[in-house]
This record gives C-alpha cells, structure tokens and sequence, in this order.
C-alpha cells in the first residue's frame, strides 16, 4: 500500500482533481466549526483537506497520519509555514497526540482499511468523549461504483472492500459511534459516494 501511492504521490492531486474537489467540498458541507478545535485528518494522503481547513479556520490544530512517505512528503511542501503536525503511521495505530481530538476526517480510504474494526476502534479512542468523526467515502449502493470496486478489487490488491450505507453505518454504530446523519449522493455518472457525521458515543 505505501509503494502504491509512493508512486502515484507526485501526480495524484493533477490526476484526481475533479474527484478531489467534489468529495472535499462535500465534506465542508458537514463540518462546522468554531475555530481552535483540534483536528485528525486520517488518512491525511497529499494534504489537501488540510489546507482547505486551514483557509476558512486558520487557528484549528490539525494533524495529519498516513502511511506513504511520498504522499506526506507531498503534504509537507504544500505546508509552507508548518502549521500541520505530519505523522507517518497506519490508521489502526495512531499515536496518542494531545488530550483527544474534537474531531476525526477520514476521507476516501476507508475500502483500503484491511481491518476496518480496528480502524475504527484507533480512531474511537483519538477522539475526545464526544468528539466528532466524519467518513466519506465510496458507497456500494450505486451499481457503477459497485462494477468499479468488484474491478478494482481484481485489479488492485491494495482494495479491500466498499460498503453500503446501511453496512457501514452498522460497522459504525458496532465501533462505540452514535450517527447524527447520513447520506449519500453521486458527484457524476460513475462516483456514488457516503457520508457519515457521527460522534464517539461515551
Ligand atoms: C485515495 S487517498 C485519499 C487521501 C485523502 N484523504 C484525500 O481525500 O485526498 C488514500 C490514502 O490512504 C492512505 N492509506 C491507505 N491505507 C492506510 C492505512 N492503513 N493507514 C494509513 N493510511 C492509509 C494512502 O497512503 C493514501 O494516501
């Protein structure tokens, strides 16, 4: 997995930028915060969201995990002025940073996670009781999506599976999370995609 976007680091925001633009921007649709909260972004891949949040709320306190070097290193040159913590790790093992964080992204890799439960389980404990987790990603419930995933899945060994709303929301809610709301919708013909804003129930 870390090979794979090692090698697609460099042209990965040129590439998928149509994508990019419209999953993130579905993200702000969601999040709202005051200003200083402190924010994961997991998998954090090129940096993009990051920066995005840093524009509208400069003072948040973000972090940003993944498991490339080549992805964060991407991250990085994009953060002229250090304002970012990069952290190289796997999803299941985040490190403990702060006292808790008021909320998790985690955005478009979720078919990558091998383990799912355990991802969630890390990203439980990351947060603050109450915290806030936001996922957006790919949903089975629209058939191109499904057709892309079942290729993907002979095709790219990295994939693990995609989920249907009601599965994931399930996988969810199994985790220790309480779903304040959930949708999904298509960006164009062939990407049907989830989300999920949730909050870590203890
Ligand atoms: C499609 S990119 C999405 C990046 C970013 N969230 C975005 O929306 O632009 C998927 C990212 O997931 C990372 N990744 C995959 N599996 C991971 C894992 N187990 N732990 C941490 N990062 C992982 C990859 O390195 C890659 O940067």
């Amino acid at each position: 997995m870390p090979v794979k976007y090692d090698r697609l680091a460099s042209h990965y925001d040129k590439r998928w930028r149509p994508y990019i633009d419209a999953t993130l921007d579905a993200v702000f649709e969601v999040v709202d915060f005051q200003g200083n909260e402190t924010v994961l972004d997991v998998p954090c891949g090129t940096g993009e969201l990051a920066q995005r949040l840093l524009v509208e709320w400069p003072d948040l306190r973000i972090a940003g995990i993944d498991i490339s070097k080549g992805m964060l290193a991407r991250a990085k040159k994009k953060d002229v002025d250090n304002r970012v913590r990069w952290v190289e790790a796997d999803v299941t093992e985040i490190p403990k940073i702060g006292q808790g964080f008021d909320c998790v992204i985690c955005a478009n890799s979720f078919h990558y996670f091998q383990t799912p439960s355990k991802a969630l389980s890390a990203i439980h404990q990351a947060l603050r009781p109450g915290g806030k987790f936001i996922l957006l990603d790919w949903c089975d419930d629209y058939w191109t999506c499904k057709v892309c995933s079942l290729w993907l899945r002979l095709t790219d060994k990295a994939l693990h599976r995609t989920y249907s709303l009601e599965a994931c929301a399930d996988l969810i809610e199994e985790s220790g999370f309480q779903i304040d709301q959930s949708r999904r919708f298509r960006i164009n013909f062939l990407w049907g995609l989830l989300l999920i804003e949730c909050h870590r129930a203890d």
